[in-house]
């Protein structure tokens, strides 16, 4: 039986949702009778979370020092939900330790990324990047629907993706820390930190991007912290497209896909916590409507294939693939180098607003 002891080092909002879904994993025995998954270790720097967060899972290891859950021998897996500006740090000092990293969007600057992904390979340990809407049900769906159906719904023309989210740094609501309004902590706003995942589907579903140019602006009193972007994206395929990505006070928090084909139309409302709504039309024929049960029964089926995974949230099977991964010796579903991909485009992104200038990727 495989010891897969895991440590998280920054316990708020996300390094919380993946304890929840390491113990959903141990509660519904997903790896059952091949590796002994334990949230072995947490690490925060702030006191109170720490000891709320170690005492409601029971965590035997607690400190405040996330280099000494990377240095601790009996921690084999290492998640980091840290502020942006410490993920390259806590990366390279588990991949160095031997452990196994699950690291959360976004990464960090190009060159730290490229330090993170030779730590890993020295370490020849896995590494996986929190590109969770990879593990949502209804944009993997839409992604098969696109490539299966490619004779049927003709030339993809153009697509349009919408992403508005209420500001992530007032430390109210559903966000509650204020560090995405620091530059020197969260190194960008909107287009980067929370359009990552837009931005990643948009390639995973329309293919590599040619060229782009953008208008990236900062409406708030937060500088470097932009709140509003608009990217226009030429798509090696011949499709061109948009994304709308803005930070700002209404209380929503909401996404939206439309892509346009010569012969058919798709259009996805993400609900806020899963699957949400799909429908699709191909010339005159009815409008189709995709019911969540199916996109689920697909989801699982073939994703987790020959697995007990339980119905649950895109959080939840991002965890289940990554310590797959672990258990099994393959790897991760989402390496590094996806993400650095990711990168190089916000980074076109923000020099093509700035010179006014159409940039070739
Ligand atoms: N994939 C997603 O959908 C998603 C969603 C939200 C956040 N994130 C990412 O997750 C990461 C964490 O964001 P969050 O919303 O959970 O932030 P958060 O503020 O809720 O949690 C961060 C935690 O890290 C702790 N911390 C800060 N500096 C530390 C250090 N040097 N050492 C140890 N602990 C430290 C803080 O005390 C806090 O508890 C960010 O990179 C963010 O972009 C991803």
């Amino acid at each position: 039986m495989k010891r897969v002891n895991v440590g998280i080092i920054g316990c708020g909002l996300m390094g919380n949702m993946h304890a929840m879904s390491v113990m959903n994993c141990i509660d519904e025995g997903v790896f059952a009778g091949r590796a002994d998954v334990k949230l072995l270790a947490i690490a925060d720097s702030d006191e109170k979370t720490l000891a709320q967060r170690a005492d409601l899972y029971e965590v035997p290891v607690r400190t405040a020092d996330g280099h000494e859950l990377c240095e601790a021998e009996d921690v084999d897996v290492v998640y980091v939900c840290t502020p942006t500006k410490f993920h390259a740090e806590f990366v390279v000092d588990a991949a160095r330790h031997g452990k196994h990293v699950f690291v959360e969007k976004p990464l960090g600057t190009i060159p730290q990324i490229e330090e993170m992904i030779a730590a890993r390979d020295a370490g020849k340990v896995n590494c996986q990047v929190g590109l969770v809407l990879r593990y949502d049900p209804l944009y993997w769906y839409v992604g098969r629907l696109v490539a299966e159906k490619a004779g049927e719904f003709g030339p993809m023309q153009n697509v349009i993706f919408r992403d508005d989210q209420t500001y992530p740094y007032t430390g109210t609501g559903t966000h509650p820390s204020t560090w995405r309004a620091d530059k020197d902590l969260a190194y960008h706003g909107t287009l980067f930190e929370h359009s990552i995942h837009d931005l990643d589907q948009l390639v995973r579903i329309c293919g590599d991007v040619g060229s782009l140019a953008a208008s990236v602006r900062c409406f708030n009193d937060k500088p470097g912290i932009e709140d509003s972007a608009t990217v226009l994206l030429n798509f090696k395929n011949g499709a061109s497209g948009s994304l709308t990505s803005v930070w700002y006070a209404a209380d929503r928090d909401s996404r939206r896909g439309e892509l346009y084909f010569k012969n058919a139309v798709v259009e996805l409302v993400p609900g806020m916590l899963g699957i949400g709504s799909l429908h699709y039309k191909v010339l005159s024929e009815p409008d189709v409507k995709v019911g969540q049960g199916e996109i689920q029964a697909a989801f699982l089926g073939t994703v987790f294939k020959g697995m007990k995974v339980p119905p649950s949230h895109a959080y939840f099977y991002e965890t289940v693939a990554f310590l797959r991964s672990v258990v099994h010796g393959t790897p991760p579903p989402t390496p590094l180098e996806d993400a650095l991909a990711v990168h190089e485009l916000i980074e076109a992104c923000y020099e093509a607003s700035q010179g006014k200038k159409v940039v070739s990727i």
